[in-house]
């Protein structure tokens, strides 16, 4: 037997330079979006209780969070927002003056060269906490399309260089697509959250966003953690109707869709790792049950390594920092 031969993949990691000559995952800074939570009122940073590390920000203050993620090489943020009032319409969504608008125009005017994704949504914004319009118990998908598109638009107008619908209505890529197009927007991307799971792992966030259904719960539009090839099928059907990146959320409990999806697409792959998979690390760290650095850093290689090429992580500094030192990329 060719001892040598046997010898061959731990010659490989002898020494830290000879690890990374070889790694097979390549990082960059350039793939993380940070999601960041904008809410009305003046002088706002206040910490995010499920969420620690992570913050509300007024529209005044919305800067200083970008000057720091600018500072750790972050330069893409996905903006949230919190209205001051709901209704049942969620007509805060799409207001001109809405909250994430005046974001996008704080934002741009300051920051010209970060990049701007939205999300575009009606939960934060209905009285009922859907994603849509409500009849009864149920969500009217259509009825809830132009709202939609209404939203995406008046984003892209503010200034926003992406929006990303989260809503998970059928259709609604197509009819976004069309209002752009029809607006002056033909070149505002629009990355769609193709395959969204209803999950348990939006618990943090829905406290951040204050966005927790009233009544029922969105499996009617959200998909079952059981299913895969569904996920295929939503990713065709939103690149049928125009998206330009496609999204899989949450990322570490559905790394397999993720390298299911990008076998099976030419488009790039987002990879949500949503507010449960951060909270999760922030809490078993501060129980000392884990080292928050590498657990961080392991969950946001295998992610990649299941071949997204877009990370939108609430980790989003921290992950550029460790990229910097050389720990992973
Ligand atoms: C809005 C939306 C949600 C998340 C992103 N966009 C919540 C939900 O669908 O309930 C979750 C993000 C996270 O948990 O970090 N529809």
């Amino acid at each position: 037997m060719n001892d040598g031969l046997l010898k061959r993949p731990r010659r490989l990691r002898s020494t830290p330079a000879m690890r990374r000559m070889v790694r097979e995952t390549r990082l960059s800074a350039d793939s993380l979006i940070w999601p960041l939570f904008v809410k009305e009122g003046q002088g706002i940073k206040t910490e995010i209780p499920s969420m620690p590390g992570q913050f509300h920000y007024s529209v005044d203050r919305l800067g200083e969070a970008v000057q720091t993620a600018l500072d750790a090489g972050v330069g893409r943020v996905l903006l949230f927002g919190l209205p001051q009032d709901k209704d049942e319409q969620g007509t805060g969504a799409w207001v001109d003056d809405g909250i994430v608008q005046r974001a996008i125009r704080e934002l741009r005017a300051h920051f010209p060269d970060v990049m701007i994704v939205t999300d575009v949504c009606l939960c934060e914004y209905t009285s009922h906490g859907h994603c849509g319009v409500l009849h009864g118990e149920t969500v009217d998908n259509d009825e809830t399309l132009p709202l939609l598109v209404r939203t995406a638009v008046s984003h892209a107008r503010a200034g926003a260089d992406v929006v990303a619908p989260s809503d998970m209505m059928d259709g609604r890529v197509a009819a976004i697509r069309q209002g752009l197009d029809q607006q002056g927007f033909s070149t505002t991307p629009i990355m769609s959250y193709a395959a969204k799971y209803a999950s348990a792992f939006y618990g943090p966030f829905r406290e951040a966003a204050d966005s927790a259904p009233a009544c029922g719960d969105r499996r009617g539009y959200q998909m079952d953690m059981h299913n895969h090839k569904e996920a295929l099928q939503e990713a065709l059907l939103d690149t049928q109707e125009g998206a330009d990146i496609l999204m899989v959320k949450p990322a570490l409990a559905y790394l397999d869709i993720i390298k299911e999806v990008a076998a099976h697409t030419l488009l790039p792959v987002a990879a949500y790792s949503v507010s449960g998979e951060y909270a999760m690390i922030k809490a078993a760290a501060a129980a000392k049950l884990i080292d928050e650095y590498q657990v961080m850093c392991e969950s946001a290689v295998s992610i990649f390594r299941a071949e997204a090429d877009i990370l939108i992580t609430y980790h989003a500094l921290e992950l550029a920092q460790a990229m910097q030192k050389g720990d992973i990329g």
